[in-house]
Parts: structure tokens; sequence; C-alpha cells
């Protein structure tokens, strides 16, 4: 089998798999999401949310969030002072990861209203592989601080 023959019989295996999904009854990735909250933001044009991811399978990748209670969800990494959007968010096998201020976040903007502590918002986390987790989102005090 030459070099290209191998690519394309790789590539042919891999799209197997991703086509084949949960039906395989292999355990695929098993997420789950804590603790997730909101700063009561300054004005509905912006504002942060925090949680930790936890899996216990394979790894997996946040690749997308979603809401109806802004315009826009990003995924945000903190470098020194500055924020930067992530295409996606990589989660490791049987591991966590931490949303938590001065690092990792999401950014919603554009609010449809200006969220008050004890509000609800509803998003929707989409991975490269396990099926979309609905999160609660609760807008807690500006300075909450979850416990460890
Ligand atoms: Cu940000």
């Amino acid at each position: 089998m030459n070099r290209r023959t191998a690519l394309t019989a790789a590539l042919a295996l891999t799209a197997g798999l991703a086509l084949a999904g949960c039906d395989t009854g292999e355990p695929g990735p098993q997420i789950q999401v804590d603790g997730a909250y909101m700063p009561q933001p300054v004005t509905q044009d912006m504002a942060g949310a925090f949680f930790t991811i936890k899996n216990s399978g394979p790894a997996d990748k946040l690749v997308a969030v979603t809401t109806d209670q802004a315009k826009d969800v990003t995924i945000h990494k903190t470098v020194g002072n500055k924020m930067e959007q992530v295409k996606e968010l990589p989660i490791p096998e049987n591991g966590e990861v931490r949303l938590e201020r001065g690092g990792t976040h999401l950014m919603f903007m554009g609010l449809k209203y200006k969220p008050t502590k004890d509000d609800v918002i509803g998003i929707e986390l989409q991975f490269a592989h396990a099926e979309p987790v609905k999160v609660s989102v609760q807008v807690r005090a500006v300075n909450y601080q979850p416990k460890k």
C-alpha cells in the first residue's frame, strides 16, 4: 500500500467511526457540567460565565455554545490582560476543564436584558463527540466566588 492509499484508508476509517457515532455501543465522552454561574454584569452588552466541565470518557472538545438570551456567546481565554476568542476548548480524557475568573470563560455579547442576581440563563454546549448538554447558568453577585 503506498502512502496515498494508506492515507485514504485512514480517512475512510475515521469517517466510518464518526458516522457510527453512538451506535457502536462503545462509551463516548461522558460530559457533566457543574457550578455554572455568571457574575451579575454591569450592562447587558457583555457578561462572562464560568463552570467546570467533567468528562469520564474519551477526550472531546467544546466547539460551540448557543443561547436565545444573547446575540452571541463565544469561548474566550485570557492572555495577560487581554481576552482572545478560541474556536474550541479541548476536554481531556477522564479529566476536567475549569472556566474561571482570570482564565477561560464564556463571553456573552448583546444580552436581551440585563441579568440580575438569581436570574437563570439557559445555554447549550455543543461538543465534537458528546451529545449537546443544556446548562442553567445561575446569575450571582458581582463578587461571587465559587467554593473550590
Ligand atoms: Cu471574554
